[in-house]
């Protein structure tokens, strides 16, 4: 275990971001105020089905900018369709991006940005501080509360190939601006509430138990732990509630301001694996690793783990119980075998996540045999 201490070197970075009701709203004078004149809106086909990708090219249009939709991206965007992405923006000459939609729209949107301004193959950008020429300009509408790709230095490509995820991380894929809404939160479906809501949990308790924590980053890990856990079950209750739907989307905030600084742990570079090698929801995977995760992890961080504990308050004697028992209660009950996952392929899983950047944080150093005995945990 690494020794911390409050007096360690350590930077914070946040974008500028707006948050409240009507904050969609905002697109176009942000994006005429960037001196964007023909903009990529990237989005996804749910997101635009559900009428957020037009509210946003309505705002475009209002402030006389031209606009060009590109949506060809699935969960877990791949590297291919960054590229399309890549193509399209040039070909329209595109000067700015606007992204509305979830972390996978988001992050397709910061890979479609810094491939553009360097003409390479995204997958060259792996890594930490790999991207040589700025992007350019970039407005996020979130519009799911957990992947915080819209105040986070990260962005996560599936290399399709390879059946895996990359990492890419940086200050030039931090937004230039967020605009917080809660209204587009009220069109998710129970599960991706669920799912966005433990991502938000997850980035939370891994960053307060990074190497790399700071006391900036955990003021925004522990409220983000005491907001979800007493809002994620309520909002279940009243989807249409802007006020619950907005106490999620600043938790996914505070989370992402958190982890954005100081990265997050074994349980995300587990979950990285996974999802690249099934192609699962990044929120499932972190939802059926966290508590093992948490339990394996204990002995490193009894203090703080405790701490977390305490903000849960019920469910179980230790934090990894209660985090169990908070996910129970939100209805995920399954096993890493019920989502179709093989016993044979566990030692390549934990190959994969043994060389996640998330594992460089981690508040234990953990050996292939230890992440295979917890996907075995899972199992
Ligand atoms: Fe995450």
């Amino acid at each position: 275990m690494i020794q911390r201490s409050q007096l360690d070197l350590r930077k914070f970075v946040v974008p500028e971001f707006i948050c409240g009701h009507g904050a969609l709203q905002l697109a176009g004078r942000y994006a005429r105020n960037f001196g964007m004149k023909q903009v990529l809106l990237v989005t996804d086909p749910g997101v635009r089905a559900a009428g957020w990708a037009g509210a946003v090219g309505e705002s475009l249009v209002e402030a006389g900018v031209s606009f060009t939709v590109f949506d060809s991206i699935s969960v877990n965007p791949r590297s291919r369709q960054v590229m399309a992405g890549m193509e399209t923006y040039l070909a329209e000459e595109c000067n700015g991006i606007v992204a509305v939609g979830g972390g996978s729209p988001m992050d397709c949107a910061k890979g479609i940005g810094i491939a553009s301004s360097n003409m390479r193959d995204i997958r060259t950008f792996e890594g930490v501080d790999r991207v040589p020429v700025p992007a350019p300009p970039l407005i996020c509408i979130p519009t799911t509360a957990g992947s915080s790709a819209d105040v986070s230095q990260f962005a996560i490509i599936t290399d399709e190939e390879r059946k895996r995820k990359i990492g890419i991380v940086s200050k030039a894929v931090v937004p230039d601006i967020s605009l917080l809404d809660p209204e587009p939160l009220t069109t998710m479906s129970r599960d991706l509430t669920v799912d966005s809501g433990i991502d938000t949990l997850s980035h939370a308790v891994e960053t307060y138990v990074s190497n790399a924590s700071s006391p900036m980053t955990d003021v925004h890990a522990l409220e983000a732990i005491r907001l979800i856990t007493s809002t994620l079950p309520a909002v279940l209750e009243e989807p249409d509630n802007l006020n619950l739907r907005f106490s999620t989307l600043l938790a996914s905030l505070h989370a992402g301001l958190a982890f954005s600084n100081a990265s997050v742990g074994a349980a995300h570079a587990m979950a990285h694996s996974l999802g690249g090698a099934y192609d699962l929801v990044h929120g499932r995977c972190n939802a059926l690793l966290l508590e093992h995760v948490m339990a394996a992890n204990y002995e490193a961080e009894p203090e703080r783990y405790n701490r977390i504990g305490a903000i849960i308050g019920r469910g179980g004697a230790t934090p990894a119980e209660k985090v169990a028992a908070f996910r129970r209660a939100l209805g995920v009950t399954e096993t890493l075998a019920a989502v179709g996952v093989r016993e044979d392929a566990i030692p390549a899983l934990a190959e994969a996540a043994y060389n996640d950047p998330c594992m460089v944080t981690n508040p234990r150093n953990f050996t292939c045999e230890d992440i295979e005995r917890i996907y075995m945990y899972a199992f």
